[in-house]
């Protein structure tokens, strides 16, 4: 009987631990919050607009692109859900005008997702060959632009003592071989960053982490393979970025993985994850093969 009882007692507890999980996994992560997202018209940054709505934030989307902007807002819902504004990541002005506008509209600003991007000229990939004014375009928007995004995030959340910052870097600030000198160079100093800005900001309760995604088939990667393939078609493009640059078989790395990726670090169940890259690419960079035939394998 009193083994039934126990028995009892244990699914009962069971269930509660199963329900509140389901409930968790689908609850609301970031119910009450504010988002600002650079970038926020396409590709990762439009995906990471629709999670974070999901779970329950309202978002500023900001970009230089107003049609998709807007279509972008529109899409997510009505009145303050989502907001599009124009902001230039290279104007630093603009920066802070898009943090001030999230303050103003929802008095606060929880999350900041330094996404906006540009790949610069991919077929520039020697050295020799490299054009310094595209260096210099491409390290305004994706480094000097995020630095405005930390500057501006960090100005408003560490008097609330409270928020996260995310800024997108790439595997390519991790392998030499991904992309162009600009592009590499770009997104690694997104990881210094990162650190530096962790460092500084831990002790007044502020988190700042990067995502670095691997091949996405959005329109910045698209144009890359464009670039490296010319003569191939659209179709063939996203295959090559699909399959060829990606290191697993069967799933497909999708802007969704990385929003999701977002999504934790935005959310409070990441409250003591500081200054962490968070790697969102199968495995591809953990995977050297060495120059030589495996054990076993040489021919006799
Ligand atoms: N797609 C990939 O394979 C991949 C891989 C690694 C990292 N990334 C990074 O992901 C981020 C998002 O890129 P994506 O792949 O979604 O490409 P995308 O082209 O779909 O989105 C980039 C967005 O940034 C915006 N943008 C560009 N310059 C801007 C500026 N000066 N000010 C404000 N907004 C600007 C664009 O208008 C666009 O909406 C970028 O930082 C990119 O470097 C992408």
């Amino acid at each position: 009987m009193l083994r039934a009882l126990q028995l009892v007692r244990r699914l009962r507890d069971n269930s509660a631990f199963v329900n509140a999980f389901s409930s968790a996994s689908g609850s609301q992560r970031l119910a009450g919050k504010v988002a600002a997202i650079t970038g926020g018209a396409s590709g990762i940054g439009r995906a990471t607009a629709a999670e974070f709505v999901r779970n329950g934030a309202r978002v500023i989307i900001a970009d230089v692109q107003d049609d998709l902007g807007r279509a972008a807002a529109a899409e997510l819902g009505a009145g303050d859900t989502a907001i599009y504004t124009r902001c230039d990541v290279t104007d630093e002005a603009q920066v802070a005008a898009a943090v001030d506008l999230a303050v103003a509209r929802h008095g606060r600003l929880d999350v900041m997702f330094n996404n906006a991007g540009i790949g610069g000229d991919m077929r520039s990939a020697a050295l020799a060959s490299m054009d310094m004014a595209d260096f210099d375009r491409v390290m305004a928007v994706n480094t000097r632009g995020v630095v405005a995004g930390v500057k501006h995030a960090a100005r408003v959340m560490v008097p609330r003592r409270a928020g996260s910052i995310i800024c997108t870097a790439s595997t390519a600030a991790l392998l030499g071989s991904l992309g162009t000198v600009a592009y590499g160079v770009s997104k690694a100093a997104v990881v210094g960053l990162v650190r530096a800005a962790a460092a500084e900001l831990a002790r007044s309760g502020v988190r700042v982490n990067a995502v670095s995604p691997h091949g996405v088939p959005t329109p910045l990667a698209m144009r890359a393979v464009a670039q490296w393939y010319p003569e191939r078609s659209a179709e063939e493009h996203r295959r090559i970025v699909v399959e060829d640059m990606n290191e697993m078989v069967g799933p497909v790395l999708e802007e969704e993985d990385i929003a999701r990726a977002a999504l934790y670090l935005a959310s409070d169940e990441a409250k003591y994850v500081n200054g962490h890259n968070l790697v969102v690419d199968g495995g591809y960079t953990v995977n050297k093969p060495l120059n030589m035939p495996a054990p076993g394998q040489e021919a006799s």
